[in-house]
């Protein structure tokens, strides 16, 4: 039998989602330092002098990593995501930033309670490895963009590599690991990622990968087996382990 996802260990972290160095989440915070200005860049090219009214959905989003950094430039920014203890958190994250009050709602990334073709951006950061069924979930993400908005993605790519070095090797560098954190079935090859999007009406424009930056903080990591605050993340061609992209919306 195929093992269950594990999504509930999200429910428990509280403010470890920020502060946590021997625990996974220090892994996606290190990667969020590359993905969200990458994003942000990618946003500014294709909406130029938009803060004011693009609309920005962020599925998926956990305790706010990229909706509250994306909040910092862009009035109207919500994020949605199944653990309301998770939200909590990024709503306090939200308030002591300062940055524009973003919306922060529960709810299921299968039925996302949003008009046809309302929105301009959805994201779904490290988060279609987390669905039993992501065409469903891309669908319903096409469903409430306009034409022309841009859907954003990153997850990991199913191959031996990936379950060794992003299932294996994490439960071994990153102490607090749980078990199924991720489970390869999930993972998604690149090819059915562009196919799903097509299904969905959603052209891929650009997929790189993103790996750690193998440097003395990784050393250090490793032998600390902490996540320590220099840890951080390169995009580069190799989509061997995870990737991330966007697509426009036809
Ligand atoms: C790996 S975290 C990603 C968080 C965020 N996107 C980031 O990159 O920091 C995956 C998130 O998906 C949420 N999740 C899992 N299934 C969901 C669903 N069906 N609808 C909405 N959120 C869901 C979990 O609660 C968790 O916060």
């Amino acid at each position: 039998m195929k093992p269950k996802i594990n999504n509930d260990y999200y429910n428990h972290l509280g403010e470890s989602w920020y502060t946590a160095d021997n625990d996974p989440i220090a892994i996606l915070r290190a990667e969020q330092k590359t993905k969200n200005p990458w994003i942000e860049k990618k946003i500014k090219d294709h909406f130029p002098d938009s803060n004011e009214t693009i609309k920005i959905v962020d599925v998926g989003c956990g305790a706010g990593f990229l909706t509250n950094y994306l909040a910092m430039s862009y009035k109207n920014v919500t994020g949605l995501d199944a653990s309301q203890a998770s939200l909590d958190v990024a709503r306090n994250k939200n308030e002591a930033i300062k940055a524009h009050e973003a919306k922060y709602i529960v709810g299921d990334a299968y039925q996302l309670p949003f008009s046809n073709q309302s929105v301009d951006i959805v994201c779904a950061m490290d988060f279609l490895e987390h669905v039993e069924n992501p065409q469903k979930v891309i669908s319903e993400c096409s469903r409430i963009l306009k034409p022309g908005g841009i859907f954003f993605f990153h997850t990991f790519n199913r191959n031996f590599l990936s379950w060794l070095i992003v299932i294996k090797f994490m439960e071994w560098f990153v102490p607090n690991t749980p078990k199924n954190l991720h489970v390869l079935h999930l993972f998604i090859k690149p090819k059915e990622l562009i196919k799903m999007q097509f299904n969905a009406s959603l052209t891929q424009q650009e997929c790189f990968g993103l790996s750690p930056r193998f440097n003395t903080a990784f050393l250090k990591s490793l032998f600390l087996r902490r996540v320590t605050p220099e840890f951080g993340f390169k995009i580069n061609s190799s989509l061997a382990l995870g990737y991330i992209g966007y697509s426009i919306k036809n």
